[in-house]
């Protein structure tokens, strides 16, 4: 759908500006909540360089499910204060680890995952889930990375209704 109209932005902002546009388009006047965050990680996956694994934690009943995602098979359910996900919602806050073998309690699924970051989903008060990105190369998030998926997220959101 996207295939000759793919963001193509060499600096980070940029980058996520056109994501973000390319978002809109796909969600508009889609409310299917799957829908959305399947074509969402996708989206992610074909826009951002160097990422072995893109997707999609839900709260259900207290903990997060894996939703919809690109990447190899993942570990299903996380409880909440565990692992890189399960800390950013807990805290409700994103977070950024340079090295995954350097976090304490990292859960590993993917063997190639050397760097993640973590953004969480909050509508309204209420989290939602977390939106999860894995990089075989260590540091490739920072704070531009924080910032343009916290403006996916938002945008996102905005398609959404429970
Ligand atoms: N590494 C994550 C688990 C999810 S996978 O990376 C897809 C964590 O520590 O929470």
């Amino acid at each position: 759908m996207f295939a000759n109209n793919l963001p193509s932005s060499n600096d980070k902002p940029s980058l996520y500006t056109e994501t973000v546009t390319a978002l809109r388009a796909l969600i508009d006047g889609e409310r299917d909540w799957i829908a959305n965050l399947a074509n969402a990680s996708a989206l992610l996956n074909q826009a951002l360089p160097d990422l072995n694994w893109v997707g999609f934690y839900l709260l259900k009943d207290g903990e997060l499910v894996v939703g919809p995602f690109q990447g190899k098979p993942a570990c299903v359910r996380i409880a909440l204060g565990k692992g890189v996900c399960g800390t950013a919602a807990a805290t409700r806050r994103t977070v950024i680890v340079q090295d995954v073998h350097q976090f304490p309690g990292h859960i590993a699924c993917d063997t190639a995952s050397n760097a993640e970051i973590v953004v969480p989903m909050i509508l309204g008060n209420e989290l939602v889930g977390v939106l999860d990105l894995d990089s075989p190369s260590i540091g490739r998030f920072d704070d531009a990375d924080r910032d343009g998926l916290e403006r996916f997220v938002a945008t996102l959101l905005t398609a959404i209704r429970l």
